[in-house]
Protein backbone atom coordinates (compact mmCIF):
# COMPACT_ATOMS: atom_id res chain seq x y z
CA UNK A 1 0.00 0.00 0.00
CA UNK A 2 1.30 3.45 -0.17
CA UNK A 3 -0.50 7.24 -0.38
CA UNK A 4 -1.92 8.26 -3.65
CA UNK A 5 -2.91 12.06 -4.29
CA UNK A 6 -6.94 11.63 -4.24
CA UNK A 7 -7.83 15.56 -4.28
CA UNK A 8 -7.15 18.81 -3.20
CA UNK A 9 -9.01 20.91 -0.66
CA UNK A 10 -10.71 22.65 -3.10
CA UNK A 11 -12.50 19.78 -4.41
CA UNK A 12 -14.44 18.79 -1.17
CA UNK A 13 -16.06 21.75 0.71
CA UNK A 14 -17.18 21.53 4.20
CA UNK A 15 -20.13 19.07 4.47
CA UNK A 16 -19.46 17.86 0.54
CA UNK A 17 -18.66 14.04 -0.43
CA UNK A 18 -17.18 12.87 -3.26
CA UNK A 19 -16.08 9.80 -4.95
CA UNK A 20 -12.57 9.51 -6.70
CA UNK A 21 -11.09 6.82 -8.66
CA UNK A 22 -7.54 5.69 -7.07
CA UNK A 23 -5.53 2.89 -7.47
CA UNK A 24 -7.92 0.61 -9.15
CA UNK A 25 -10.68 1.37 -6.57
CA UNK A 26 -13.59 4.09 -5.91
CA UNK A 27 -13.27 5.38 -2.50
CA UNK A 28 -15.79 7.97 -1.10
CA UNK A 29 -14.13 10.83 0.49
CA UNK A 30 -16.43 13.20 3.23
CA UNK A 31 -15.12 16.24 4.67
CA UNK A 32 -17.44 17.07 8.11
CA UNK A 33 -16.59 20.13 9.44
CA UNK A 34 -13.06 20.34 8.04
CA UNK A 35 -12.59 16.65 8.65
CA UNK A 36 -12.10 14.14 5.95
CA UNK A 37 -12.91 10.45 5.95
CA UNK A 38 -12.48 7.92 3.30
CA UNK A 39 -14.20 5.00 2.76
CA UNK A 40 -15.53 2.70 -0.09
CA UNK A 41 -17.74 3.86 -1.97
CA UNK A 42 -19.55 1.15 -3.20
CA UNK A 43 -22.48 0.16 0.03
CA UNK A 44 -21.34 -3.37 0.81
CA UNK A 45 -25.57 -4.51 0.76
CA UNK A 46 -26.04 -3.67 -2.98
CA UNK A 47 -23.45 -1.51 -4.18
CA UNK A 48 -25.19 1.88 -4.14
CA UNK A 49 -22.56 5.15 -3.80
CA UNK A 50 -21.82 6.26 -0.30
CA UNK A 51 -20.75 9.47 -1.68
CA UNK A 52 -23.55 10.11 -2.66
CA UNK A 53 -25.86 9.65 0.31
CA UNK A 54 -25.98 11.41 3.25
CA UNK A 55 -23.60 12.24 5.75
CA UNK A 56 -24.77 13.12 9.57
CA UNK A 57 -23.69 13.13 12.95
CA UNK A 58 -20.33 10.84 11.87
CA UNK A 59 -21.74 8.59 9.73
CA UNK A 60 -23.30 7.89 6.16
CA UNK A 61 -27.22 6.52 5.47
CA UNK A 62 -27.03 5.06 2.67
CA UNK A 63 -29.10 6.33 0.28
CA UNK A 64 -30.73 2.96 -1.10
CA UNK A 65 -31.78 1.26 2.09
CA UNK A 66 -30.62 3.40 4.87
CA UNK A 67 -28.20 1.73 6.51
CA UNK A 68 -25.89 3.74 8.96
CA UNK A 69 -22.04 3.77 8.63
CA UNK A 70 -19.47 5.19 10.94
CA UNK A 71 -17.26 7.27 8.85
CA UNK A 72 -14.35 6.72 11.10
CA UNK A 73 -14.61 2.77 12.06
CA UNK A 74 -16.67 1.69 9.09
CA UNK A 75 -18.68 0.10 11.38
CA UNK A 76 -22.53 -0.40 10.37
CA UNK A 77 -25.42 0.40 12.66
CA UNK A 78 -28.45 -1.56 10.76
CA UNK A 79 -26.40 -5.02 10.54
CA UNK A 80 -22.99 -5.29 12.58
CA UNK A 81 -21.98 -7.84 9.79
CA UNK A 82 -22.16 -5.65 7.04
CA UNK A 83 -18.86 -3.06 7.87
CA UNK A 84 -17.58 -0.48 4.68
CA UNK A 85 -13.85 -0.28 4.30
CA UNK A 86 -12.07 2.36 5.44
CA UNK A 87 -9.09 4.09 4.58
CA UNK A 88 -6.19 6.50 6.18
CA UNK A 89 -6.35 9.97 4.84
CA UNK A 90 -3.52 13.00 5.15
CA UNK A 91 -3.32 15.92 4.44
CA UNK A 92 -0.34 18.01 2.95
CA UNK A 93 -0.29 21.75 2.31
CA UNK A 94 -4.01 21.81 0.21
CA UNK A 95 -3.30 17.88 -1.48
CA UNK A 96 -5.23 14.97 0.12
CA UNK A 97 -3.73 11.39 0.03
CA UNK A 98 -5.48 8.55 0.55
CA UNK A 99 -3.36 5.27 1.83
CA UNK A 100 -4.40 2.03 -0.15
S1 LIG B 1 -27.37 -0.65 -1.00
FE1 LIG B 1 -26.75 0.44 0.77
S2 LIG B 1 -28.13 -0.18 2.31
FE2 LIG B 1 -28.71 -1.32 0.57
Amino acid sequence: MQFFKIATLSDLAPGRAKAFEVNGKTIAVFNVDGQFYAIDDACPHRGASLAASIAKNGKVFCSWHLFDFDLKTGACGAIPDFPVQTYELKVEGTEIFVLC
